[in-house]
């Protein structure tokens, strides 16, 4: 349940609403647009409740500076078909062109104010630099309602400063992942499954340490798991491998045998000899996981493997997964995402796919998005959260309450 109610009758205020709709785009086409569909709820919610509705949001990373590659003038389009009304753009985030989409407002309509990363002052580390854009942010709306889950593990001046300046509330987003995450941590149903993925162990190290007191069995495959395999001494040939993380690795691995928490790792791998690419035809070929030969690279987990992951997730009461088994973009090395995703429509349990890359995956690969527990829209914050770590978005929320 989100808190809007905690606002009061907003009609006829101007609400700003931090929504994240970091989508994917292939030049001005979106590929993705799953956290613009999610972001709709509440956005429509305060429109109909006659707000005049401000929603500000980031695209990729851009330098705080303007950047044209980063406009987020196509979101605002698919933002404004999806909720079947017109979207008014600003062509700034605070300046003129802001002031005036806002003043133009009549109550129920919404405008879109562009890239708010264009503003050195969003991700300043310095807090009177982000204060400073914060108060410019606040100076335009009455209230603030926090609904961009994927953004609330950043202390930003829209995640977080702002919060502290204006009557603010947690959108219904923000309170649905939440309440959802909260029972991966909070007493889970047995068994705990959690499948990671994904390029680099050195982005899982919080999760996978947290997790391994808590779940029953962890999966894993993507690119981070040669760092694994390559940790019980065996070939990569030219995979991914993060030299740096093998003790961290075999550290884990011990923990695990230790405390009596299944690591289950491919048995088999897909490899061609080299990163697929436009201009060639991949050639995939299974390997055994200790046999990759030295001139190939691993991009999927193998057949046997899929078989053995979907087996081990088969009777989970609770599964989070995070991360593709290989580079699902390519047909020729999806097979084991697909395998993961489809017996995770099958668990008899609550099953969530953290945000980012393993949420398009699902949508890529064609599943039914109903027959997950939850997608979530946030990668690293949902990562977060699962590591324990205190989300900036969030405590400044439980702090105004
Ligand atoms: C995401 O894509 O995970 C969110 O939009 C956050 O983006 P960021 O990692 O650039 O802060």
């Amino acid at each position: 349940m989100s808190d809007l109610g905690s606002l009061g009758d907003v009609r006829g205020k101007r609400v700003l609403v931090r929504s994240d709709l970091n989508v994917p785009l292939d030049g001005t086409t979106i590929t993705d647009d799953g956290r613009i569909r999610a972001s709709i709820p509440t956005i429509r919610e305060l429109a109909e409740a006659g707000a005049r509705v401000v929603v500000t949001a980031h695209l990729g990373r851009p330098k705080g500076a303007p950047d044209p590659a980063y406009s987020l003038e196509p979101v605002a389009a698919r933002l404004g078909e999806l909720l079947g009304q017109p979207v008014a753009f600003a062509t700034d985030t605070v300046g003129e062109s802001a002031r005036q989409a806002v003043a133009g407002l009549a109550d129920g309509q919404v405008a879109v104010l562009e890239n708010v990363r264009f503003n050195e002052g969003e991700t300043s580390k310095d807090d009177a630099v982000r204060g400073a854009f914060a108060d410019q942010l606040a100076a335009l709306a009455d209230a603030f309602v926090s609904d961009g889950f994927g953004v609330v593990h950043r202390k930003q001046a829209s995640v977080y400063d702002v919060a502290l300046r204006l009557p603010s509330a947690m959108g219904g987003l923000v309170a649905k992942e939440i309440g959802v995450l909260r029972r991966l941590t909070v007493d889970p149903a047995r068994p705990y499954v959690v499948v990671l993925g994904g390029s680099k162990v050195s982005d899982k190290l919080g999760v996978i340490d947290n997790l391994l007191g808590k779940a029953d069995r962890l999966l894993i495959g993507g690119g981070m798991v040669f760092t694994f395999l390559a940790a019980q001494g065996h070939e990569v040939g030219q995979s991914l491998l993060e030299e740096d993380q093998l003790d961290t690795c075999r550290s884990y691995l011990q923990r695990a045998a230790d405390t009596g928490v299944d690591i289950l790792l491919p048995t088999d791998i897909v490899v061609d000899t080299a990163f697929p690419s436009g201009d060639r035809e991949p050639e995939p070929r299974v390997v055994p996981a200790d046999a990759i030969p030295a001139d190939s690279l691993g991009l999927d987990i193998g057949p046997e493997s899929g078989r053995a992951f979907a087996a081990a997730l088969s009777d989970a009461q609770t599964v989070f997964w995070n991360g593709p088994m290989g580079v699902f973009e390519v047909a020729a090395f999806a097979e084991g995402t697909r395998a993961v995703a489809e017996a995770l429509t099958t668990v008899p349990g609550l099953s969530v796919v953290g945000g980012g890359d393993s949420a398009a995956a699902v949508r890529k690969l064609g599943f039914d998005e109903a027959a997950f527990g939850h997608i979530s829209t946030g990668g690293g914050a949902s990562l977060e959260f699962l590591e324990g770590k205190e989300l900036p978005g969030i405590a400044v929320l439980e702090r105004d309450a």
